[in-house]
């Protein structure tokens, strides 16, 4: 068995308080938005596993059949010996990366859920005798502080998590990941693509609801949390394009006129009939507009691949 070493570089509280003050920003806005971070609590990210094996939710296996067709090939081309996931979660489909990285010698998942880490983490660390893992729990939109490991360092961000940032946070977040890169280092980063409106809307408005399901879950994390009455069943689920930005939105339209407590923060929040709230934006990518906001945090965009059909792709990119 493997050292497994847990790094906590958020204070217990900050996500109570960062709860609150999306919540209190949110809710007071016009039109109303909540972060789509809150949808990953327990229940939530079952729900999101599900959401993986749905036939309409295409990016994770689109995903997975770049990995399985490049890992070597990412292998060769960064020679890592430290790989860094960001927003790791189960740590599923980092695997096959594992599996295709000879030289590895440390793994640092990074998210936020420390019960996601501590899993994931030891089960990786038991099935593989020499590999360090050390995971860190922290807010990778926050900056980050990086544990002394081995170079070349891989920095993964996959499943097109990107793509649930608004562009100023985007370009934020990746000048920090630049920050991050030594020489030598590299940046793997998965983007779901511009397609057809038909197919980004049934992917996020499942025929079973599971996505639905998913939607609806921030009320009841903000219910448990903050002591609200969302009452989830008061909404729909709407998922919609937006040509302009070229992302889905995910909405909750109230399907009546109503007020929601929420004592936590002494809180009350009306809502008019069909009134909508902004629970998620999932932007979708071209080449091009990927390498130019590479380009703008002082990346260099090596590598770009997709899978056969061109839904996703991953590119590999350096510190310039
Ligand atoms: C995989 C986290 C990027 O935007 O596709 C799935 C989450 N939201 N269905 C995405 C999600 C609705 C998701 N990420």
């Amino acid at each position: 068995m493997s050292p497994f070493l847990l790094t906590r570089t958020l204070p217990e509280d900050a996500t109570d308080a960062a709860l609150r003050a999306d919540v209190l920003h949110g809710l007071g806005s016009d039109p109303k938005t909540l972060p789509p971070k809150w949808f990953y609590d327990a229940h939530g990210s079952e729900l999101f596993e599900k959401i993986t094996e749905l036939p309409e939710y295409y990016p994770t296996r689109a995903e997975r059949e770049i990995l399985l067709a490049r890992a070597g090939e990412i292998a060769r081309a960064t020679g890592a010996r430290t790989l860094v996931e960001l927003g790791s979660g189960s740590s599923e489909k980092t695997r096959h990366l594992l599996d295709a990285l000879t030289g590895l010698r440390t793994y640092v998942p990074v998210d936020v859920s420390e019960s996601a880490l501590t899993q994931a983490g030891e089960a990786l660390a038991a099935e593989r005798p020499g590999l360090d893992v050390h995971a860190l729990i922290a807010d990778f939109t926050g900056g980050l502080a990086m544990p002394d490991t081995p170079g070349p360092r891989l920095v993964a961000f996959l499943g097109g998590t990107i793509g649930n940032l608004l562009p100023a946070e985007r370009a934020a977040f990746l000048t920090s990941v630049r920050a991050l890169l030594s020489p030598g280092d590299a940046l793997l980063l998965g983007t779901d693509l511009v397609k057809d409106e038909g197919e980004l809307v049934a992917a996020y408005d499942d025929a079973a609801g599971v996505t639905a399901a998913f939607d609806k879950n921030v009320l009841s994390v903000v219910n448990r949390e903050l002591g609200a009455d969302f009452d989830p069943g008061a909404f729909a689920h709407v998922a919609l394009w937006n040509p302009e930005h070229e992302w889905i939105e995910m909405r909750l339209r109230s399907l009546a006129a109503q007020t929601v407590k929420i004592p936590a923060l002494g809180l009350a929040v009306d809502f008019a009939e069909g009134e909508e709230l902004r629970t998620e934006v999932s932007a979708k990518f071209r080449e091009e507009g990927v390498r130019g906001e590479l380009a703008a945090a002082g990346l260099d965009l090596t590598h770009w691949w997709t899978d056969e059909k061109g839904r996703f792709a991953l590119s590999l990119s350096t510190a310039g």
